[in-house]
């Protein structure tokens, strides 16, 4: 957990830490005193029902898939997390990764810091460019709005395939990722871990993106197939991928680390001091809401909206 909710937990309540979300952890007293958790990996049914005076779990990120959400709403257990505070961070990072996918600035980078300028000459001239490409963003909410407004300052047409077409944005809309991807040459996608996104981005829609394809995630590594990913990498099935989020972090398949044409990041899009400690605030916010006279959560998530705090 980020040290700064830790702080401003402790300054009002008495704190336990648990290393992981697992029943066999908690002693007779924990359950019986839990009320609130501020979490950052899995809180699962079993957790949650071996707490009986639970009310409120505040998870510290946008993305919630670890923390079963739809359980806690049928026990009435508020769930929070931390919208909003990443996502300009966040739309950035996926910007970086984009232009370092496209353009190859890591390895251009290497090959200075390995003094190839010196001894062999100039970086090679890049075979991917931005100029000419087409966008499409999967998952348009906060973050895919702030990397379309990115996006289209640098002259590119956006395109968008969400569940539903968002009101008041005029980007086109496609009501299947397949017909998004066939529409453009480069995906970025920043949708959540839910069972329906799971591996929804498969070989199908890297062959839709073409041999001039780039993919980049910034959302949750689960709604990816990296395997078909790693395929369609090395066999030139799209040209080249930037990511930043993977389905089993920390480990990364060593497949993907081998690729030169895979750029990737440790899961850092929203990791700055600026950021993280807005964030950190906004879980510990959100605990304090909830025990205070209000009794009510800032940022609840929509499988919890109706929980309401009892007397
Ligand atoms: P958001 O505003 O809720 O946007 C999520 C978007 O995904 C919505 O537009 C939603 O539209 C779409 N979506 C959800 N399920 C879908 C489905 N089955 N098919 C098609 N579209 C679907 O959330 P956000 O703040 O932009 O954050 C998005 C995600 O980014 C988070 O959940 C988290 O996983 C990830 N994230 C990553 C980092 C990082 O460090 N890499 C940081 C922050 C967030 P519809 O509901 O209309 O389908
Ligand atoms: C954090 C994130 O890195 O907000 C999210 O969904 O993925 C990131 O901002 C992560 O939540 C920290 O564990």
């Amino acid at each position: 957990m980020h040290p700064h909710v830790i702080e401003r937990l402790k300054s009002a309540f008495p704190l336990v830490h648990l290393a992981s979300g697992d029943p066999a952890l908690l002693t007779d007293e924990m359950k019986d005193k839990v009320r609130g958790i501020a979490s950052m990996g899995r809180v699962d049914a079993a957790f949650i029902d071996a707490l009986p005076n639970l009310e409120v779990i505040a998870n510290f990120g946008v993305g919630y898939g670890a923390v079963d959400a739809r359980h806690a709403g049928t026990r009435g257990v508020m769930v929070t997390n931390t919208p909003d505070v990443p996502t300009e961070e966040v739309a950035d990072t996926a910007v970086g990764l984009l232009i370092n996918a496209v353009r190859e600035l890591p390895r251009a980078e290497a090959w200075l810091r390995d003094g190839r300028w010196v001894s062999e000459g100039g970086y090679r001239l890049t075979p991917g460019t931005l100029r000419g490409r087409r966008v499409g963003i999967f998952g348009m909410g906060r973050i895919g709005l702030a990397i379309a407004r990115r996006l289209e300052a640098f002259g590119l047409p956006i395109a968008y395939h969400n569940r539903r077409p968002v009101e008041g944005v005029a980007y086109a809309y496609h009501p299947t990722l397949k017909e998004l991807a066939l529409a453009v040459d480069t995906l970025v996608s920043v949708v959540p871990a839910t069972p329906q996104t799971e591996k929804i981005v498969d070989a199908g829609i890297f062959e839709a993106l073409g041999a001039n394809g780039v993919f980049v995630n910034v959302g949750r590594g689960a709604t990816v197939d990296e395997a078909a990913l790693v395929d369609a990498l090395s066999k030139g099935t799209i040209l080249a991928a930037g990511l930043d989020v993977f389905a089993d972090e920390p480990n990364v398949p060593q497949a993907l680390i081998d690729l030169p044409n895979a750029s990737l990041l440790p899961h850092v899009a929203s990791a700055t001091i600026h950021t993280r400690q807005a964030m950190a605030d906004l879980a510990a916010d959100n605990i304090f809401s909830w025990f205070s006279d209000e009794r009510r959560a800032l940022t609840p998530v929509p499988e919890t909206a109706h929980v309401t705090a009892k007397a």
